[in-house]
């Protein structure tokens, strides 16, 4: 029997079983990551290693560097990944690997690896979308939450609310119309000289800053559920360079406390909104910028109030991790979904 028969005929086993135990792969940007997960929302154990160092001189991620960073890692990561579960090849059930968005030479690293481990084993593999893989990090730390729910996902390359009717299904709700929350994190970062990530440097300096120093625009979108951070950049962006051109000094910490304020507020005002108005069961949040501290107790208090449970992954699986793909990929292989052979990088794949 060929390597795809034989693939469809392990997939059908494992959904009639409805068990399986994956070993995953993430290579999208600049982690390495590699998971084992158990049905979806058991890990096993989740090994990243992060390539920031090799990055942090660029003041942002190289593509060619991490391409070949993650060539070099991906058999480690594995191989630790396995020791760590205290399993073997024998005792994987399935592939799962991310084939998209990110950049394209990393994202090739990792198809290529995962379509070579699932040919010379002889197992299904399964394609995973990076953004559903930050959805499913609330499979693995909620083991009760369960479609449906809306979900804001903000990452450093998307922000998007989205309803999650059913495992594997999302219907656009609103999108950004310029940059991402964690995009505009990092480049705000950028302006007051913090290295790179800035997402997480302006979170820890805005806890000792003071929210109201410097007051930011509030955005106005095309849609009802849209997210704009343009307006508010350049706004900042214009505030600074004022300061510097006037000779004063840069009051960082109010500076990054009124940036992620305002952020937050415009993340948070949406999404309830939303969730609201669609008569939501629960809301969940993914992605990158999940981890921000303000983001969390905002969230925290605002559903609190409205009566809206909230689902939040733990911190560790925030950001890129390869556990998350493990858990996406297992509601994708239960509806019998699996990757052939011609699995290719998608850069721009999109969630909806
Ligand atoms: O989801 P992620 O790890 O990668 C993408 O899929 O993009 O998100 C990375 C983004 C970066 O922009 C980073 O600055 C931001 O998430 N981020 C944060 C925090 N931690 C990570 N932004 C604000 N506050 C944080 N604590
Ligand atoms: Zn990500």
């Amino acid at each position: 029997m060929n390597y795809e028969a034989s693939a469809r005929l392990q997939a059908d086993r494992l959904m009639a079983a409805g068990h399986a135990t994956i070993l995953s792969l993430e290579t999208s940007c600049d982690e390495t990551a590699a998971a084992v997960i158990r049905d979806g929302r058991e890990i096993l154990s989740n090994v990243v290693f992060s390539q920031i160092d090799l990055h942090a001189l660029y003041g942002g991620v190289v593509p060619e560097i991490a391409s070949r960073a993650h060539v070099e890692a991906c058999d480690r990561v594995i191989d630790q990944a396995l020791r760590e579960a205290g399993l073997g090849f024998p005792d994987i059930d399935a592939l799962a690997v991310t084939h998209g968005p990110g950049l394209v030479g990393a994202l090739l690293t990792g198809v290529s690896c995962m379509k070579g481990l699932a040919l010379s084993l002889g197992k299904p593999l399964v394609a995973v979308n990076h953004i559903e893989g930050h959805i499913s990090a609330n499979f693995l730390t909620h083991p009760e939450l369960t479609p449906p729910f809306t979900c804001l996902v903000v990452s450093g390359g998307h922000s998007h609310l989205v309803e999650v009717p059913d495992y594997g299904e999302y219907l656009l709700l609103g999108q950004t119309v310029d940059d991402a929350a964690g995009e505009a994190f990092d480049k705000a970062a950028r302006v007051l000289g913090l290295p790179y990530p800035g997402g997480p440097r302006i979170d820890a300096l805005a806890e000792e800053g003071n929210p109201l120093a410097l007051p930011l625009p509030e955005p106005h979108t095309p849609g009802r559920y849209d997210y704009s951070f343009s307006g508010m950049k350049t706004a900042f962006l214009n505030a600074v360079n004022r300061m510097e051109m006037t000779g004063q000094t840069l009051p960082k910490a109010d500076l990054a406390a009124s940036f992620r304020h305002a952020v937050v507020e415009a993340l948070a005002d949406k999404a309830l909104l939303a969730a609201r108005e669609t008569g939501a069961r629960a809301l969940a949040v993914a992605g990158g910028v999940s981890a921000n501290r303000l983001l969390r107790r905002t969230l925290e208090a605002r559903c609190r109030e409205a009566g809206l449970p909230l689902y939040m992954p733990r911190l560790e699986l925030c950001t890129d991790n390869g556990a998350m793909i493990g858990s996406a990929a297992f509601f994708r292989l239960m509806k019998g979904e699996i990757a052939p052979l011609s699995l290719n990088a998608v850069p721009n794949l999109r969630l909806v």
